[in-house]
Protein backbone atom coordinates (compact mmCIF):
# COMPACT_ATOMS: atom_id res chain seq x y z
CA UNK A 1 0.00 0.00 0.00
CA UNK A 2 2.65 2.19 0.69
CA UNK A 3 4.15 2.16 -2.70
CA UNK A 4 0.44 2.85 -4.25
CA UNK A 5 0.10 5.79 -1.63
CA UNK A 6 3.47 7.32 -2.20
CA UNK A 7 3.18 7.34 -6.04
CA UNK A 8 -0.38 9.12 -5.65
CA UNK A 9 2.01 11.81 -3.85
CA UNK A 10 4.41 11.69 -7.10
CA UNK A 11 6.80 9.26 -5.62
CA UNK A 12 8.46 6.37 -7.11
CA UNK A 13 10.81 3.31 -6.19
CA UNK A 14 14.39 3.56 -6.31
CA UNK A 15 14.93 0.68 -8.14
CA UNK A 16 11.97 -1.72 -10.15
CA UNK A 17 10.08 -4.09 -8.35
CA UNK A 18 10.18 -6.60 -10.99
CA UNK A 19 13.86 -9.01 -10.57
CA UNK A 20 14.22 -8.99 -13.80
CA UNK A 21 14.10 -5.16 -14.53
CA UNK A 22 15.80 -4.90 -11.68
CA UNK A 23 18.92 -6.84 -13.02
CA UNK A 24 18.28 -5.06 -16.23
CA UNK A 25 17.94 -1.53 -14.88
CA UNK A 26 21.76 -2.46 -12.91
CA UNK A 27 22.95 -3.63 -16.63
CA UNK A 28 22.38 -0.17 -17.93
CA UNK A 29 24.15 1.53 -14.93
CA UNK A 30 26.76 -0.75 -14.20
CA UNK A 31 30.52 -1.27 -15.79
CA UNK A 32 29.68 -4.06 -18.43
CA UNK A 33 32.90 -5.84 -16.52
CA UNK A 34 31.03 -5.57 -13.07
CA UNK A 35 27.88 -6.29 -14.57
CA UNK A 36 29.27 -9.48 -15.45
CA UNK A 37 31.61 -10.36 -12.88
CA UNK A 38 27.84 -10.04 -10.70
CA UNK A 39 25.97 -11.53 -12.66
CA UNK A 40 27.93 -14.47 -13.81
CA UNK A 41 28.67 -17.83 -12.84
CA UNK A 42 30.61 -21.03 -13.15
CA UNK A 43 31.16 -22.52 -16.86
CA UNK A 44 28.11 -22.83 -18.73
CA UNK A 45 25.79 -21.29 -16.23
CA UNK A 46 23.71 -24.30 -15.22
CA UNK A 47 24.14 -24.32 -12.02
CA UNK A 48 22.52 -20.72 -11.85
CA UNK A 49 19.25 -21.90 -13.72
CA UNK A 50 19.12 -25.38 -11.28
CA UNK A 51 19.02 -22.74 -8.42
CA UNK A 52 16.22 -20.80 -10.44
CA UNK A 53 14.67 -24.11 -11.95
CA UNK A 54 14.26 -25.48 -8.36
CA UNK A 55 12.27 -23.28 -6.36
CA UNK A 56 9.53 -24.34 -9.92
CA UNK A 57 9.41 -27.54 -8.79
CA UNK A 58 7.59 -27.34 -5.56
CA UNK A 59 4.39 -25.43 -5.43
CA UNK A 60 2.64 -23.68 -2.25
CA UNK A 61 -0.40 -24.84 -0.79
CA UNK A 62 -2.76 -22.23 0.55
CA UNK A 63 -5.42 -23.02 2.99
CA UNK A 64 -8.47 -20.65 3.57
CA UNK A 65 -10.29 -18.87 6.29
CA UNK A 66 -7.51 -18.50 8.51
CA UNK A 67 -7.70 -15.76 10.62
CA UNK A 68 -4.03 -14.79 9.89
CA UNK A 69 -4.21 -10.93 10.53
CA UNK A 70 -1.89 -10.65 12.99
CA UNK A 71 1.09 -11.92 11.07
CA UNK A 72 4.97 -11.76 12.32
CA UNK A 73 8.13 -12.99 10.27
CA UNK A 74 9.96 -12.65 13.45
CA UNK A 75 12.38 -15.64 14.37
CA UNK A 76 14.97 -16.20 16.19
CA UNK A 77 18.45 -17.60 15.11
CA UNK A 78 21.39 -17.98 17.15
CA UNK A 79 19.84 -16.89 20.48
CA UNK A 80 19.26 -13.59 18.19
CA UNK A 81 16.04 -12.23 17.00
CA UNK A 82 15.34 -11.03 13.89
CA UNK A 83 12.50 -8.98 12.43
CA UNK A 84 12.37 -11.69 9.57
CA UNK A 85 14.30 -15.14 8.69
CA UNK A 86 16.55 -12.81 5.86
CA UNK A 87 20.01 -11.94 5.70
CA UNK A 88 22.13 -10.29 3.24
CA UNK A 89 24.28 -13.00 1.80
CA UNK A 90 27.99 -11.94 1.76
CA UNK A 91 29.40 -10.51 -1.42
CA UNK A 92 32.87 -9.17 -2.03
CA UNK A 93 34.04 -5.99 -3.92
CA UNK A 94 31.26 -3.87 -3.72
CA UNK A 95 32.85 -1.25 -4.58
CA UNK A 96 32.98 -2.29 -8.13
CA UNK A 97 29.42 -2.30 -8.06
CA UNK A 98 28.84 1.40 -6.09
CA UNK A 99 31.26 3.50 -5.15
CA UNK A 100 29.90 3.68 -1.08
CA UNK A 101 29.67 -0.50 -1.34
CA UNK A 102 29.46 -2.15 1.85
CA UNK A 103 28.59 0.91 3.66
CA UNK A 104 25.97 1.80 1.73
CA UNK A 105 24.72 -1.93 2.21
CA UNK A 106 24.94 -1.82 5.73
CA UNK A 107 23.11 1.33 6.33
CA UNK A 108 20.01 0.18 4.43
CA UNK A 109 20.58 -2.81 6.08
CA UNK A 110 20.40 -1.41 9.42
CA UNK A 111 17.30 0.75 8.56
CA UNK A 112 15.38 -2.09 7.62
CA UNK A 113 16.52 -4.01 10.47
CA UNK A 114 18.03 -6.54 8.39
CA UNK A 115 21.49 -8.61 9.26
CA UNK A 116 24.17 -8.70 6.73
CA UNK A 117 26.48 -11.02 6.75
CA UNK A 118 29.62 -8.99 5.48
CA UNK A 119 32.35 -10.20 2.82
CA UNK A 120 36.26 -11.21 4.10
CA UNK A 121 36.47 -9.76 0.59
CA UNK A 122 34.77 -6.51 1.56
CA UNK A 123 35.91 -3.28 0.15
CA UNK A 124 36.15 -1.33 3.25
CA UNK A 125 37.45 -2.69 7.00
CA UNK A 126 34.99 -4.28 8.91
CA UNK A 127 34.94 -1.63 11.64
CA UNK A 128 34.22 0.90 8.81
CA UNK A 129 31.09 -1.84 7.96
CA UNK A 130 30.40 -2.17 11.74
CA UNK A 131 30.02 1.70 12.85
CA UNK A 132 27.28 2.06 9.98
CA UNK A 133 25.52 -0.30 11.65
CA UNK A 134 24.97 0.48 14.90
CA UNK A 135 22.96 -2.01 16.85
CA UNK A 136 21.71 -4.46 13.93
CA UNK A 137 23.61 -8.13 14.01
CA UNK A 138 26.34 -8.61 11.75
CA UNK A 139 27.73 -12.14 10.89
CA UNK A 140 31.72 -11.97 9.04
CA UNK A 141 32.56 -14.37 6.31
CA UNK A 142 36.05 -15.77 6.41
CA UNK A 143 37.79 -16.92 3.35
CA UNK A 144 40.53 -18.90 4.49
CA UNK A 145 44.17 -18.19 3.29
CA UNK A 146 47.68 -19.84 3.82
CA UNK A 147 48.56 -18.20 6.88
CA UNK A 148 46.78 -18.99 10.29
CA UNK A 149 48.21 -15.74 12.41
CA UNK A 150 45.86 -13.45 9.90
CA UNK A 151 42.70 -15.83 10.07
CA UNK A 152 43.38 -15.09 14.02
CA UNK A 153 43.60 -11.71 13.53
CA UNK A 154 40.93 -11.45 11.27
CA UNK A 155 38.60 -13.28 13.49
CA UNK A 156 39.65 -11.31 16.47
CA UNK A 157 39.08 -8.10 15.27
CA UNK A 158 35.42 -9.54 13.93
CA UNK A 159 34.59 -10.20 17.69
CA UNK A 160 35.80 -6.68 18.82
CA UNK A 161 34.12 -4.62 15.76
CA UNK A 162 30.60 -6.87 16.98
CA UNK A 163 30.19 -9.25 14.63
CA UNK A 164 28.51 -12.38 15.87
CA UNK A 165 28.71 -15.21 13.93
CA UNK A 166 31.84 -16.57 11.37
CA UNK A 167 30.71 -17.80 8.17
CA UNK A 168 33.49 -20.13 7.12
CA UNK A 169 33.15 -20.62 3.41
CA UNK A 170 33.91 -24.05 2.59
CA UNK A 171 33.15 -24.31 -1.21
CA UNK A 172 35.77 -21.74 -2.66
CA UNK A 173 39.45 -23.65 -1.98
CA UNK A 174 40.15 -22.10 -5.19
CA UNK A 175 38.01 -19.53 -7.57
CA UNK A 176 35.77 -20.93 -10.28
CA UNK A 177 35.75 -21.64 -13.94
CA UNK A 178 33.98 -17.93 -14.86
CA UNK A 179 33.95 -17.49 -18.20
CA UNK A 180 32.43 -14.32 -18.74
CA UNK A 181 35.55 -12.78 -16.42
CA UNK A 182 38.16 -15.07 -18.08
CA UNK A 183 36.85 -13.74 -21.45
CA UNK A 184 37.78 -10.11 -19.72
CA UNK A 185 40.16 -11.36 -18.20
CA UNK A 186 38.83 -9.47 -15.16
CA UNK A 187 39.48 -10.58 -11.48
CA UNK A 188 38.45 -7.44 -9.61
CA UNK A 189 40.80 -8.66 -6.50
CA UNK A 190 44.39 -8.18 -8.95
CA UNK A 191 43.25 -4.28 -9.34
CA UNK A 192 43.05 -4.17 -5.32
CA UNK A 193 39.74 -3.87 -5.21
CA UNK A 194 37.74 -5.80 -2.31
CA UNK A 195 41.00 -5.93 -0.11
CA UNK A 196 40.02 -3.81 2.35
CA UNK A 197 39.91 -5.71 5.76
CA UNK A 198 43.77 -6.95 4.78
CA UNK A 199 44.92 -4.15 3.96
CA UNK A 200 44.11 -2.80 6.97
CA UNK A 201 45.28 -5.45 8.88
CA UNK A 202 48.19 -5.19 11.63
CA UNK A 203 49.67 -9.16 10.83
CA UNK A 204 48.92 -9.04 7.17
CA UNK A 205 50.63 -5.32 7.15
CA UNK A 206 53.38 -6.44 9.05
CA UNK A 207 54.79 -9.30 6.07
CA UNK A 208 54.99 -6.04 3.75
CA UNK A 209 58.28 -4.35 3.29
CA UNK A 210 56.01 -1.27 2.57
CA UNK A 211 52.38 -0.10 3.71
CA UNK A 212 49.51 -0.73 1.03
CA UNK A 213 49.19 3.43 0.76
CA UNK A 214 52.65 3.39 -0.86
CA UNK A 215 52.86 0.69 -3.08
CA UNK A 216 49.47 -1.72 -3.12
CA UNK A 217 51.63 -4.27 -5.42
CA UNK A 218 53.27 -6.10 -3.51
CA UNK A 219 50.11 -5.93 -0.71
CA UNK A 220 47.90 -7.48 -3.95
CA UNK A 221 50.37 -9.86 -4.23
CA UNK A 222 50.95 -10.78 -0.91
CA UNK A 223 47.10 -11.17 -1.04
CA UNK A 224 46.89 -13.70 -4.32
CA UNK A 225 49.52 -16.04 -2.40
CA UNK A 226 47.29 -16.58 0.50
CA UNK A 227 44.66 -17.54 -1.46
CA UNK A 228 46.58 -19.11 -3.80
CA UNK A 229 46.69 -22.36 -1.41
CA UNK A 230 43.57 -21.50 0.51
CA UNK A 231 41.61 -23.91 2.54
CA UNK A 232 40.29 -24.86 4.61
CA UNK A 233 41.00 -28.47 3.12
CA UNK A 234 39.74 -30.61 5.99
CA UNK A 235 37.69 -30.54 9.10
CA UNK A 236 40.72 -30.44 11.06
CA UNK A 237 40.96 -26.73 9.72
CA UNK A 238 37.56 -25.96 11.25
CA UNK A 239 38.59 -27.54 14.56
CA UNK A 240 41.75 -25.05 14.79
CA UNK A 241 39.21 -22.08 13.33
CA UNK A 242 36.74 -23.37 16.68
CA UNK A 243 40.04 -22.91 19.46
CA UNK A 244 40.20 -19.20 18.13
CA UNK A 245 37.07 -18.18 18.63
CA UNK A 246 33.96 -18.45 20.84
CA UNK A 247 31.90 -17.33 18.52
CA UNK A 248 29.28 -19.34 16.56
CA UNK A 249 30.71 -20.61 13.03
CA UNK A 250 28.43 -21.88 10.36
CA UNK A 251 30.29 -23.75 7.32
CA UNK A 252 29.08 -22.19 4.18
CA UNK A 253 28.58 -23.98 0.85
CA UNK A 254 27.30 -27.19 2.62
CA UNK A 255 25.35 -29.10 -0.13
CA UNK A 256 25.06 -33.07 1.25
CA UNK A 257 23.87 -34.91 3.88
CA UNK A 258 26.96 -37.05 4.60
CA UNK A 259 28.53 -33.16 5.26
CA UNK A 260 25.85 -31.76 7.35
CA UNK A 261 25.87 -34.47 9.35
CA UNK A 262 29.61 -34.17 9.70
CA UNK A 263 29.10 -30.46 10.68
CA UNK A 264 26.61 -31.24 13.41
CA UNK A 265 29.15 -33.93 14.43
CA UNK A 266 32.32 -31.75 14.46
CA UNK A 267 30.71 -28.87 16.81
CA UNK A 268 29.62 -26.55 13.96
CA UNK A 269 26.77 -24.26 15.05
CA UNK A 270 24.75 -23.78 12.44
CA UNK A 271 25.43 -24.54 8.21
CA UNK A 272 24.68 -22.29 5.15
CA UNK A 273 23.21 -24.40 2.00
CA UNK A 274 24.72 -22.79 -1.09
CA UNK A 275 25.86 -23.43 -4.09
CA UNK A 276 27.83 -19.59 -4.19
CA UNK A 277 24.88 -18.58 -6.89
CA UNK A 278 26.83 -21.22 -9.16
CA UNK A 279 29.66 -19.55 -9.23
CA UNK A 280 31.68 -22.49 -8.40
CA UNK A 281 30.83 -25.98 -9.76
CA UNK A 282 29.01 -26.01 -13.12
CA UNK A 283 26.50 -28.59 -13.17
CA UNK A 284 26.00 -29.01 -9.55
CA UNK A 285 23.01 -29.77 -7.80
CA UNK A 286 21.00 -26.54 -6.94
CA UNK A 287 20.47 -25.44 -3.13
CA UNK A 288 16.84 -25.80 -3.19
CA UNK A 289 17.40 -29.47 -3.95
CA UNK A 290 19.96 -30.06 -1.90
CA UNK A 291 18.00 -28.94 0.91
CA UNK A 292 15.53 -31.70 1.85
CA UNK A 293 18.02 -34.58 2.37
CA UNK A 294 20.25 -32.04 4.59
CA UNK A 295 17.44 -31.15 6.75
CA UNK A 296 16.76 -34.89 7.31
CA UNK A 297 19.99 -35.19 8.14
CA UNK A 298 20.20 -32.48 10.65
CA UNK A 299 17.09 -33.36 12.53
CA UNK A 300 16.75 -29.64 14.14
CA UNK A 301 20.07 -29.68 16.00
CA UNK A 302 21.56 -26.99 14.49
CA UNK A 303 19.24 -23.98 12.09
CA UNK A 304 19.68 -24.10 8.21
CA UNK A 305 20.05 -21.18 5.93
CA UNK A 306 20.04 -21.64 2.65
CA UNK A 307 20.79 -19.22 -0.53
CA UNK A 308 21.53 -19.72 -4.25
CA UNK A 309 18.40 -18.15 -6.06
CA UNK A 310 16.12 -16.45 -3.62
CA UNK A 311 14.94 -13.98 -5.97
CA UNK A 312 11.09 -13.10 -4.50
CA UNK A 313 9.01 -13.82 -1.30
CA UNK A 314 7.57 -17.55 -3.27
CA UNK A 315 10.97 -18.59 -3.03
CA UNK A 316 12.16 -17.78 0.28
CA UNK A 317 8.38 -19.35 1.87
CA UNK A 318 9.50 -22.57 -0.55
CA UNK A 319 13.08 -22.45 1.66
CA UNK A 320 11.78 -22.14 4.93
CA UNK A 321 8.64 -24.67 4.41
CA UNK A 322 11.12 -27.17 3.25
CA UNK A 323 13.03 -26.69 6.76
CA UNK A 324 15.60 -23.64 6.39
CA UNK A 325 15.90 -21.79 9.39
CA UNK A 326 16.45 -18.44 7.55
CA UNK A 327 17.66 -17.36 3.58
CA UNK A 328 20.41 -15.71 2.64
CA UNK A 329 19.74 -12.78 -0.31
CA UNK A 330 22.21 -12.48 -2.07
CA UNK A 331 22.29 -10.67 -6.44
CA UNK A 332 19.05 -8.73 -5.91
CA UNK A 333 20.25 -6.54 -3.29
CA UNK A 334 23.22 -6.14 -5.22
CA UNK A 335 21.10 -4.89 -8.09
CA UNK A 336 19.85 -2.58 -5.86
CA UNK A 337 23.05 -1.11 -4.82
CA UNK A 338 23.87 -0.83 -8.00
CA UNK A 339 20.99 0.63 -9.55
CA UNK A 340 20.72 3.59 -6.59
CA UNK A 341 23.29 2.60 -3.59
CA UNK A 342 21.83 2.86 -0.11
CA UNK A 343 18.20 4.02 -1.30
CA UNK A 344 17.86 0.86 -3.69
CA UNK A 345 19.20 -1.56 -1.06
CA UNK A 346 16.77 -0.73 1.05
CA UNK A 347 13.63 -0.62 -1.51
CA UNK A 348 14.80 -3.64 -2.84
CA UNK A 349 15.27 -5.17 0.67
CA UNK A 350 12.00 -3.61 1.37
CA UNK A 351 9.87 -4.91 -1.52
CA UNK A 352 11.17 -8.76 -0.70
CA UNK A 353 9.99 -8.75 2.85
CA UNK A 354 6.63 -7.25 1.78
CA UNK A 355 6.51 -9.57 -0.67
CA UNK A 356 7.60 -12.84 2.05
CA UNK A 357 4.86 -11.46 4.10
CA UNK A 358 1.81 -11.54 1.50
CA UNK A 359 3.06 -15.09 0.44
CA UNK A 360 2.27 -16.01 4.00
CA UNK A 361 -0.46 -14.12 5.11
CA UNK A 362 -2.27 -15.10 1.22
CA UNK A 363 -1.23 -18.84 1.68
CA UNK A 364 -2.60 -18.87 5.14
CA UNK A 365 0.07 -18.69 7.34
CA UNK A 366 0.89 -16.41 10.08
CA UNK A 367 4.68 -16.16 9.86
CA UNK A 368 7.75 -18.84 9.79
CA UNK A 369 6.70 -20.74 13.11
CA UNK A 370 3.40 -21.57 12.06
CA UNK A 371 4.70 -23.37 8.77
CA UNK A 372 3.80 -27.11 8.73
CA UNK A 373 4.71 -29.92 6.40
CA UNK A 374 1.16 -29.49 4.09
CA UNK A 375 2.73 -25.97 2.96
CA UNK A 376 4.12 -27.70 -0.01
CA UNK A 377 4.27 -30.07 -2.15
CA UNK A 378 6.19 -31.39 -5.20
CA UNK A 379 4.86 -30.07 -8.64
CA UNK A 380 3.31 -32.76 -10.44
CA UNK A 381 4.59 -31.41 -13.75
C1 LIG B 1 29.22 -13.89 -4.00
N1 LIG B 1 29.20 -14.85 -2.98
C2 LIG B 1 30.16 -14.82 -1.99
N2 LIG B 1 30.12 -15.74 -0.98
C3 LIG B 1 31.01 -15.68 0.02
O1 LIG B 1 30.97 -16.52 0.92
N3 LIG B 1 31.95 -14.68 0.05
C4 LIG B 1 32.04 -13.72 -0.90
O2 LIG B 1 32.87 -12.83 -0.85
C5 LIG B 1 31.15 -13.81 -2.00
N4 LIG B 1 31.20 -12.92 -3.02
C6 LIG B 1 30.26 -12.93 -4.01
C7 LIG B 1 30.29 -11.97 -5.02
C8 LIG B 1 29.30 -11.92 -5.98
C9 LIG B 1 29.34 -10.86 -7.02
C10 LIG B 1 28.23 -12.86 -5.92
C11 LIG B 1 27.10 -12.81 -6.93
C12 LIG B 1 28.21 -13.83 -4.95
C13 LIG B 1 28.10 -15.83 -2.90
C14 LIG B 1 26.93 -15.29 -2.10
O3 LIG B 1 27.22 -15.22 -0.74
C15 LIG B 1 25.69 -16.17 -2.26
O4 LIG B 1 26.04 -17.50 -1.96
C16 LIG B 1 25.10 -16.09 -3.67
O5 LIG B 1 25.06 -14.76 -4.10
C17 LIG B 1 23.72 -16.70 -3.72
O6 LIG B 1 23.26 -16.78 -5.03
P1 LIG B 1 22.17 -15.73 -5.61
O7 LIG B 1 20.89 -15.94 -4.88
O8 LIG B 1 22.74 -14.38 -5.40
O9 LIG B 1 22.08 -16.08 -7.07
Amino acid sequence: MGIYQSALAGQRLSVPVRYEALEARAKEVMSPEAFDYVAGGAGSEATMRANLDAFQRWRIRPRMLRDVSARSLATTLLGQKLGAPVLLAPVGVQNIVHPDGEIAVARAAASVDVPIVLSGLSSFPMEQVAQAMGSTPRWFQLYWSSERDILTSLVQRAERAGYSAIVVTVDSTTIGWRERDLTRAYLPFLQGHGLGNYFSDPVFRAGLSEPPEQNPIPAIQRCAALFGHAAPRSWEDLRWLRSQTSLPILPKGVLRADDAARAVDEGMNGIVVSNHGGRQVDGSVASLEALPEIVEAVRNRIPILLDSGIRRGSDAFKALALGADAVLLGRPYVWGLGCAGQAGVRDVVLNFLADLDLAFGLSGYAGPGDLDEQAIVGATQ
